[in-house]
Parts: C-alpha cells; structure tokens; sequence
C-alpha cells in the first residue's frame, strides 16, 4: 500500500513536543520555492524540470493559480473508500535550497513542518527523510546526518488526499499545501518542556513544576525562582493567570548551549460540584469559533492576521476560542496567552463525510484507525500543553461514536490530569467532561439549564452513563449560525446562559466568512462558483466577521449581548459587573442626555468599587425639564476603558445603555387640507397624486412613484433555512408573497383626504391583503396611514400550506436618485432587525445610500434601520423629503430593488439602478438562525395579521 494511503501516521518522524522559543541557530525556509503540480503521485524523487513554476510558502497551491480551490460541507470530494485516495490524486512537488552556515551546530538537525496539508515526504539532498500526515500538526524529522556544509536541497511530496483526508472532513475549503512556517533547527539540547503552573485561590499561592531536560535549571526572575526539573516549588503569592487579567511571568529553562524562553501563566483548572471552574471560580464562555482564514491566504496566515482576530475578539467582549476544528497556528495561541482568552483547543479530526454511509466504516470506531487518531491527539496535546489559555482538550469535531474516542480520553488524561476534554457528538459524553449540542432551540436550552431534558437514546439503556452525564455542566458548541444577515435571537440565548449555573457559556459559530479572492478576482467565491456538481454552496460563509476581517453586524449584537458590564434603570439606576475574577476599576462611566438626538448634558459617573458578580447603585443623572415634555429625553450611560490595554486603546468602549426619560406629547393629526381634482391628477398638500392609481407621482416637488404597500424581502440565508429545510422562504413563496400584484379598486375623494382602495394579491392563488391608503394633510405634512386585512387562506389549503409570516409590512416607493443622503434619529449607526436590535442606539445618524448596505458576500436583506422616528433623504443641495414615524418604523433604501437583491449571486451583480428605492416598515420578520438552526421565535415573527401604521411627508428641513 502506498504510505498516503496506509494507516501509518508518519514514517521517521520524532516524538511530539512542545512548541518552544529555543536560543538554538534556526533558518527559516519559508519563502519562494520551485514547484510543479501533478494530476496524480508519482515516484522518484522530485526533479526540478523546466516545467516548473513557483510558489510562495507557506501557501496553498490553489490559491496560487494552480488548480482550484474546493468547498464541500459534510460531503468527502472523493469516493468513501478508505483509505485510498482516487487516482486523480493532485501532488505539488515543492524544492528549495538553502545555505548552511559555517557555524551551523554539528551535533545535529531537525527539520520542522507546522503543517502541511494533507501528507507529504520529504528528501534531503535527494535522501528520503520521512513521510507525515495530519494537516494541522507539527511534524519534525531528524536531518543532521543527511545535511552537508553549504549549498542542500530540500524537496517535499504534498498529496492532496490521503487516508488521513478521511479524518479531515471539516467544514471548509479543502486547500492542500505547505500552509505553516518550515523551520531548519538546530538539534535541540532541551528536547522538551512541560510546565505545570497552578494556583490556589484560597491562599493566593503558586506552585510551579517544570518537567524538562534532567541538567536543566529553570528561572522565573521576577518571583525569585531558581529551580530544578521535576520539583514542584511554591511561590508564597502570585498573580494568577486569568482571560479577564492574563498575568504572564517570563521564564527560562537554561542548560549549557541552549536557552528557552517561557512565558508562564498560573492558573487552576477543575470540576467543582459539576462545575468547570478556574481559579476557584465557574467559568463563562463568552466564544466563538474560529476557523483559519483569509481571504487570499486561506489558512496560511500571518501572525498580524492572528493578533488582528483577537485584538477585534476582545474588542468585542469575546473571552473564549474554541479553535474549530483543529489546532490553530502556534503562535495563535501565544497571542490567546499574552491578550487573555479561554481557549478549547481541538484536535484535527472529523470523519463527518461518514454520515453518507449511515457511519458505516467510520474509522473513529475502527481500531485500525487508532493510532492515527491518537497520534494527532498526541501532537496537539505535546505540542499545546504550556499554553495557560489552553483549558480544555477538544478531541474532536462531529464524528460520530466511536470507541477510538475513549482511548484518545485515557491517553490525554493520563498524560494532562490538569485540564478537561470536550467531545460533542457522542451522545453518551462517556469521553467528555461536559454535555453540549449545537444549534438547541430555546426551549431545550432551559430544558438543560434545569436539568430536565430528555434522555438520549444512547444513555437510555445505561443508568450510570446517564446519571454521568445528566451531572455534567453544558456548554454550547456552536449556536447562533451567522451566515449571511444575522444570526438572530442572541439575546434570547444569552439571556437562558446566564439564567442557569449548569449552562457555562457557549461559543458562536463562526468567526469569520470563508470567502475566498482568487488572484485578480473582485468578488469572494464559494462552492459551485467553478461549475462543481458536488459543493456546499455558500454555507461557509456565515461569519461574524466579512471575510476581509471587517465586523458584520452580527458582530456588534454579540458584543452588546454579552457585554461584562450591564446597566439597569433609569431609577434606581444600577451597575453590574458580570465579570468572574475583575472590579470594575479599569473602566470609566459617563453619561449624557440627549434631546432628540442632540446633548443637552453630560458626565461622569462615580462607581464605587464593584467586586466581580456584585452590583452598584448609582445617582441618575438628568435635566430637569419644566412643564410637559416636548421632546424625547434619553440617558445614555457608557462603561470604557480608562487606560491603554494590549487590545485597545483608552476610551474604547466596553458596555452602554440607554433609558427613554421623557416622551414629547404625540403629535396632534393635521388639520385636513383638501384635495384638489386637476382631472389626470389630483393634489393633496404637498402631494400629487395620479387619479388613476392613486399613486403619489410627486412629493414636495420630488418626482416620485409608490408609496405601495410591500411584504417582500430579498430572503436572507436564515429565511432560506438549511437546504431548503427549516426556512420561512419556501413558506412565503408557496403563498405567493413574491409575485403580488396590485389591483386598486377605488381612489375616493373625501373630505378628510384622499382614499386609495387596494388588493394586493398573488398570482395563482386566491389569499390577498385588502390595504387602504388613507392621505391626508395640512400646510406642510402629508400623513399617510396604511390598514392592512389579510383575506383568504393564509392558513392553507389542501394544496398550498399555511403561510404563518410576513417578510415585512410596510410601504415601498421610488425616488430620484440624487436623494442620496439620510439622515435620521433612531436606531443606529448599524442595521438591526426585530431578534437582532440589541446594538442600535437611539441618536442622529447620517450617512449616504451607498453605506447604508451591508455587503454581505451574497447579496440578500440588509441594511434596515430600525426604530426611526424621522428620516431625512436629500440632494447635494438639502432639497428632498422628511418622514415622521407614529411612532417609529424602520427603513431601507438602495440603489436597487429587493428583486435585483434577489437574484443577486455576488456583490458585483448589483448594479445601481436610476432611483434610490425606500421602504418604510411598521415592522420586519425576525433574522432567526435557520440556516443551521431554529428560525426566529415567536415575539420576533411577523405574524399574517390585520396591521394599521401612520406615516408624515414633510420637505426636508436641511
Ligand atoms: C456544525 C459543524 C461546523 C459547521 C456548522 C455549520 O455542525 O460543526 O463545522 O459545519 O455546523 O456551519
């Protein structure tokens, strides 16, 4: 059998060890290498031909204009036959030279791999070093016998499939290629190092033990530690290790002719009465998952990309990583050390493509695969285990059962007593220190928070597992699916996480969109752009992040949900710290009060100390105002922080809230003016109205059509649902809902204004929406109240089935296209929707057109605003159209329609049309999380009902 496709994990490769900082003479090998791709493995030795191209390494070939990059979800792109790959199996022959100095130790080499995916042999001078598999693994060959003074050559086989693909069917593109750093070092004198740093909570002490070379001294400088291998020694107080304060103390392991530097956390993990706690305290997760990505380089990122993904984590109150779903970079996890994050590290298994044969053959339950599978815990765990942010060993993602899974757990728990294992799909959890799902409805949320959820099938028949497992703390894998606009119902979860002990936090899936630019390419690619027949669509693009690494909103709604500091109020106005280890002394309060969006005063406010998990009172601050308001009054208090920290600078802002202290007297209705019959047009106010279609044709001398009624959205990736499954889209299309038609019945005349009778309706099916525009007006407003009335069978009939929501409910209208500057007071500065409205703070916005769509990578629903109390769009002039809300409603308006949107498969299929194109909603239907989980809950549903909203037209002011 060919050694890509055998059972053996590596040939000739050294024992895993540590990720060390050694003072030893290194050489980088990163850099441009000679390459040449092959459709299949072929033998001999790789010979640079004048064929050969190059390639930047690290780096995917596919990325670099040779070959395609490929997107399957679950789905293996080879036939389920392991272990052997297909044929057409694509090889990069990669070769380098290099220059060994003349004082290049003697005593020998050792060549290292952070990863390459998905296996490879590798020659040193045209002499076979050896051969490893497990992409996301180190690797290290012993080389100094095959080295010689001066000029060598290295060459490297990467096979992009191999058995070890069969382990890694994650979620994402396949990207074969030398993707981490390549590393020439010196022998190591100290071959490992193992530290074990713990601290006791009740007396503030740390014991330190570090396990390494038996000659070695070990030094921590600043706590006076002078110490020998393998004897633990207690420092009398020490500051612990924590995310929310990540002490690190510098520390050197030194024996003659070698030095490493360590940086040392202390920090105590444990399970307390069915609790995961650090420090003496449970733990919180406030996380997301995060894949390696960027948008050019795939997975083989910088170490700016790195500091960049945390310093935006902890900007946005991120406090934990689980590192889906492999071990990430090394240097990540120095940076989740030094800037202070709970990390789950996982290792680079998931066999998930085995779900096509029913799990059939799933090597994690084939003892034959055992040792490959032990092998990646092995070099996960050897290569990790200093990092203090590493707190819990994931063994691995969504594969199933399998009793490979229990040989994994004893080996990690013999080998690392001090931290917990996390496995998700196995049902039983027998290898797993925490129950946990992904993606729960709400209501099996609580279910678990209260220990009352069902039994699994596989415990029902196996009491002590099930009494096991049922005392298990929860923490949630994955929720909250932030593909395309969304997720939606974030509050919702956090608010049954906090609710409960048993629920320890959960991590988002996922950090960031895995949209790819191809070299010259404007727009991100995702599955099926290459006329695949077997891809997973655009399901990887479901990021918080765009894949430019510029925040979404769903980022934003994370981080007001899970904000470490909450304010209630107005009176009595109160602080909590919703911190584990912190006060609050590093931040500072202020406040302002705002009347209708512009201040009238502002502050600070005094905090006394606030110990973690302890609340404050505080004075409210206000301005008094005499007799009956006539504006709206809001306190806005802020938490930020006071000093520089490593991930942002003073002021930045960590938690806010705001409290409506007065409300204006509701605007009286305007005294009707009347209408004026001109014949072909009638007039009203400000309004000019075609008699016809009682449509406004012009709006305080703007040339406009509509306003009409509208209950369309172009569906986003949660309306659509997973597959097709699970979404309201196919609901509102059964009923029609995107092909309406509009039949008026009647443009009435009357003395309190003008009436316009409609039915809206579908083609093809008899449900439709009597709708009555009623106008009227005075000197200055045009005020329009909309009444909606379904009709028909929204509950279904025996072909079509219920239709139990609406897009939206509102009005859409044209305007000319110069009216491209909004103004308005509301919420803001972001887009929000009904379960997704947490970050929108009321003030005055302004911004164009053009910035208000969020560029999602597939174009559908974006941009609302919500809660708008008036909006103003305008020409470069200031001339154009004021809109009051009765009291609020929610705005979009573009370039183009919600049918361009629609179609729209990428961003650069939108192509602005001649108008700018408004809609005013009473109301939207909620994000949910559909495209891999539940839809949006009841309070945030549109329901088909009866709906009156109001509407004013005024000129601008400007
Ligand atoms: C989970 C899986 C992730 C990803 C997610 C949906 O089941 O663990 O890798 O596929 O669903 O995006």
């Amino acid at each position: 059998m060919r050694y890509f496709e055998d059972l053996t994990p590596s040939t000739g490769a050294r024992e895993p060890r540590a990720w060390l900082r050694s003072s030893r003479p290194r050489i980088c090998l990163n850099g441009r290498w000679r390459f040449k791709l092959r459709d299949s493995a072929p033998d001999g030795v790789p010979e640079i031909g004048p064929d050969w191209g190059e390639l930047e390494v690290p780096g995917h070939w596919v990325l670099q204009g040779h070959d395609r990059p490929r997107y399957t979800n679950t789905a293996f792109p080879f036939p389920i036959d392991p272990p052997y790959a297909p044929d057409a199996n694509p090889t990069g022959d990669h070769v380098r030279s290099f220059d060994l100095p003349g004082d290049w130790p003697a005593d020998g080499a050792v060549l290292r791999f952070e990863g390459v995916d998905s296996c490879f042999k590798v020659w040193v001078n045209g002499v076979e070093a050896g051969t490893a598999k497990g992409s996301r693994l180190p690797s290290e060959f012993t080389v100094g016998h095959l080295l010689r003074p001066g000029r060598n050559r290295l060459a490297v086989r990467v096979h992009q499939w191999s058995s070890g693909s069969y382990l890694e069917d994650q979620d994402m593109w396949w990207l074969p290629g030398i993707f981490r750093d390549v590393t020439l070092l010196a022998r190591p004198l100290i071959d490992d190092v193992f530290v074990h740093a713990s601290y006791d909570h009740v007396t503030g002490a740390g014991t330190l033990r570090v396990d390494t070379a038996p000659d070695a001294v070990v030094r921590v400088p600043e706590l006076g530690v002078v110490a020998e291998p393998g004897a633990p020694v207690t420092i009398g107080a020490v500051e612990p290790w924590s995310a929310e304060l990540p002490r690190l103390y510098d520390a050197t392991v030194e024996v003659p002719g070698e030095t490493v530097e360590l940086r040392i956390g202390f920090r105590t993990v444990r399970m307390v009465d069915g609790l995961f706690t650090a420090n003496g305290q449970p733990l919180f997760f406030r996380g997301v998952n995060r894949h390696e990505h960027d948008e050019r380089r795939g997975r083989a990122m910088t170490v700016d990309a790195m500091r960049e993904d945390l310093v935006l984590m902890k900007q946005h109150n991120v406090n934990a990583v689980r590192t889906a779903h492999y071990p990430p970079h090394p240097a990540f996890l120095d940076l989740c050390d030094e800037l202070g994050l709970w990390v789950i590290d996982e290792c680079d298994i998931e066999t998930h493509g085995f779900i096509y044969t029913d799990w059939r053959g799933n090597p994690a339950d084939d003892p034959d695969w055992a040792p490959m599978m032990l092998d990646r815990m092995r070099r996960m765990v050897e290569r990790d285990k200093n990092h203090p942010s590493v707190v819990i060993w994931s063994l691995a993602n969504e594969s199933h059962r399998g009793r490979n899974f229990g040989e994994l757990a004893a080996w990690t728990r013999q080998r690392d007593p001090e931290r917990a294992l996390f496995y998700e799909r196995d049902r039983t959890y027998e290898f797993s220190d925490f129950y946990s799902l992904m993606y729960p409805p709400l209501e099996d949320l609580e279910a678990i928070g209260t220990r009352t959820e069902d039994v699994p099938e596989e415990t029902a028949e196996h009491p002590s597992l099930e009494a096991r497992r049922r005392a298990l703390p929860f923490v949630l894998a994955e929720y909250g699916h932030a593909m395309g606009n969304g997720p939606g119902g974030l509050a919702d979860y956090q608010r049954i996480l906090e609710r409960y002990p048993r629920l320890q936090g959960g991590f988002l899936w996922e950090w960031i969109d895995h949209g790819l630019l191809l070299p010259g390419a404007t727009d991100h690619v995702y599955g099926g752009d290459f006329g695949e027949q077997l891809h997973g669509m655009n399901f990887c693009i479901d990021g918080l992040l765009f894949p430019d690494r510029t925040p979404s909103p769903g980022l934003t709604e994370y981080k007001k949900v899970i904000e470490p500091v909450r304010f209630t109020g107005p009176d009595p106005l109160v602080v909590h710290n919703y911190r584990t280890f912190t006060s609050l002394d590093d931040l500072t309060f202020l406040w302002t009060v705002e009347e209708d969006g512009v201040e009238v005063a502002a502050g600070n406010l005094t905090i006394p100390p606030v110990p973690p998990g302890q609340s404050t009172q505080v004075a409210t601050p206000s301005r008094a105002t005499a007799g009956p308001p006539t504006s709206e009054q809001v306190l806005t208090v802020r938490a930020v922080l006071a000093k520089d920290e490593a991930w942002a600078t003073a002021g930045h802002e960590v938690a806010w809230a705001q409290f409506v202290l007065e409300q204006p007297a509701v605007e009286p209705a305007p005294v009707a003016a009347a209408v004026v019959d001109r014949g072909e047009d009638l007039t009203l106010g400000g309004g000019e109205f075609d008699r016809r279609t009682g449509r406004l044709t012009r709006l305080f001398g703007q040339a406009v059509d509509g306003p009409v009624l509208d209950l369309w959205r172009a569906p986003t990736d949660n309306d659509n649902g997973q597959g097709g499954r699970n979404g309201v889209t196919q609901e509102w299309r059964a009923a029609g809902l995107d092909r309406l038609l509009h039949r008026v019945q009647a443009v009435e005349v009357m003395e309190s204004g003008l009436v316009v009778r409609a039915r809206v309706a579908p083609e093809g099916l008899g449900v439709g929406v009597r709708t009555m525009y009623h106008w009227t007006a005075d000197a200055d407003a045009l005020r329009l109240t909309v009444d909606v009335q379904p009709e028909g069978e929204w509950g279904g009939t025996a072909v079509t089935p219920r239709c139990g929501s609406w897009p939206r409910v509102g009005v859409r209208m044209t305007l000319p296209r110069e009216l491209e500057n909004v103004q308005w007071y509301g919420g803001g500065p972001g887009e929000a929707y009904a379960d997704s409205r947490e970050a929108a703070r009321v003030g005055r916005y302004e911004c164009t057109v053009d910035e208000l769509q969020t560029p999602y990578v597939v174009p559908q629903e974006n941009g609302s605003r919500i809660d708008i109390r008036w909006a103003e769009l305008t020409d470069a002039q200031g001339n154009g159209l004021r809109v009051t809300g009765a009291p609020h409603f929610q705005l979009t308006a573009r370039r183009w329609t919600a049918e361009d949107l629609e179609r729209a498969r990428h961003r650069s299929d939108l192509t602005p049309r001649e108008h700018v194109y408004l809609n005013l909603d009473l109301a939207q239907n909620g994000l949910g999380s559909a495209s891999c989980g539940p839809p949006a809950t009841s309070p945030h549903t549109l329901e088909v009902a009866p709906y009156t909203f109001t509407l004013v037209f005024r000129r601008a002011e400007a």
